[in-house]
């Protein structure tokens, strides 16, 4: 069996690590070339937007450890942040000890709006639209019957009155199986489609068409168990509860929580060229749908004295359509992941924000962030003083031992060793 625990994987060479995660993968030359090079043709960009003058490379870099329902993935994270990457692998590993992760996620059903204004007795032109389901579905399902080949489509509606700063609006539903898609364009073609429809029997004009980003039929779960023993004993995971439980009845605390869990979703999603913005819009609303904006994650301790976690969310991202279907990078992500459906995918996205959560979490209850981070920024200044291969390392920990963590210094350090070793 493959196995995604790499010992050393983020000490060996850049082009070590590609070849490992080759093998892992089975990807050919070409996409170990496309991958290493962020192989987006100019070209190819240029019809992706408009007015396209550049491209804007962000690093990919690989979690290890994850082991999600029984099997071993390497996952691809493109992020420009430091630490995301080493904090989700460094969790997977802690999660491994107890079995790793298990996810479950609902059917990809999205939900796609229709405002009607004008309405004369708005009421009624809810409770009729209701009775008309049948016809409005149909009409819908009439707009792309691979789709619904697929065995997607249209497959619920909903209607409510709200009340606004201009009157009552009727607010209709359309919930769309939109199966491996992101599905936002099949969506609004529905949406559209059947406005005609529904203007006839509410009496009323309708104005937006939209999908809704907040996908609370999409939903994507995980949970997995961190052995005290592996967090550092019972008191970190103290430490970690009360931090939890900070977030929970804190909103400034709370929204950095939630973003510490997106670190690892967003990564994903980008990696997979998935439409970061709705995914972090619709996981936002998610956590205050009950009226107070809480955590995603739910951190609680087992019988045993173990952490448990569990993250829930919303997860609108596709594998097919769109640019996760035609950007090369995305594409051969993809096959790293080996993800055979939109919703496989969508639970590994839980999973690596649980982990994320939880490194970031044990980091900021125990030592703090910032000691991870000086390592980083160490290494950094190191290379930025000239230093290659093993000596980044021994001048970062000259460095930070003499906590002086500046260019002069590194190059002081790197002309001592060099003299040493001449
Ligand atoms: C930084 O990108 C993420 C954290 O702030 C998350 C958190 O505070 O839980 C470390």
């Amino acid at each position: 069996m493959r196995t995604s625990e790499i010992p050393g994987f983020y000490k060996l060479p850049a082009e070590e690590r590609l070849k490992v995660v080759k093998e892992f993968a089975g990807l050919t030359d070409e996409e170990v070339r496309i991958l290493r090079e962020g192989g987006l043709p100019f070209e190819q960009a240029s019809r992706m937007i408009e007015n396209v003058v550049g491209l804007m490379p962000v690093p990919i870099g690989i979690a290890t450890n994850f082991r999600i329902n029984g099997r071993d993935y390497l996952i691809p994270m493109a992020t420009e942040e430091p630490s995301v990457v080493a904090a989700a692998s460094n969790a997977a590993k802690m999660a491994r000890a107890r079995g790793g992760f298990s996810t479950e996620s609902t059917h990809p059903v999205m939900i796609g709006q229709i405002q009607v204004v004008g309405s004369p007795d708005p009421e009624r032109a809810r409770r009729e639209v209701l009775l008309a389901k049948e016809e409005i579905l149909r009409k819908a399902n009439e707009q792309d019957p691979v789709l619904v080949g697929l065995g997607g489509g249209a497959v619920g509606l909903e209607a409510r009155v709200i009340q606004t700063g201009r009157g009552p609006m009727v607010v209709v539903h359309l919930l769309i199986d939109v199966r491996d898609a992101m599905g936002a364009n099949v969506i609004n073609t529905m949406c559209e489609s059947v406005s005609p429809i529904i203007e006839r029997i509410t009496g009323g004009k309708t104005l937006l068409r939209i999908v809704s980003n907040l996908a609370i039929y999409r939903l994507a779960r995980a949970r997995a168990v961190f052995a005290k023993e592996a967090l550092g004993g019972e008191e970190v995971v103290e430490a970690i509860l009360d931090a939890y439980e900070f977030a929970v009845s804190d909103i400034f605390r709370c929204v950095t929580h939630n973003k510490g869990i997106m670190n690892g979703v967003t990564a994903v999603a980008l990696a997979t060229a998935n439409d970061t913005r709705a995914i972090e819009a619709g996981a936002h609303a998610y956590a205050a749908m009950g009226g107070t904006y809480r955590p995603l994650s739910r951190w609680s301790k087992t019988e045993d004295g173990d952490l448990l976690g569990e993250l829930e969310l919303p997860v609108a991202a596709g594998v097919v359509g769109g640019a996760t279907a035609v950007h090369p990078v995305a594409r051969v992500c993809r096959k790293i992941l080996g993800v055979g459906s939109a919703r496989e995918l969508a639970e590994v996205m839980a999973a690596v924000g649980l982990a994320n959560n939880l490194a970031a979490m044990r980091a900021l209850a125990t030592e703090g962030i910032q000691r991870g981070h000086m390592k980083l920024h160490a290494r950094n200044i190191a290379m930025m003083a000239g230093a290659e291969g093993d000596l980044v390392d021994l001048v970062a920990e000259r460095m930070i031992a003499e906590r002086k963590i500046r260019v002069d210094r590194a190059r002081e350090i790197l002309e001592e060793i060099r003299r040493g070793q001449g």
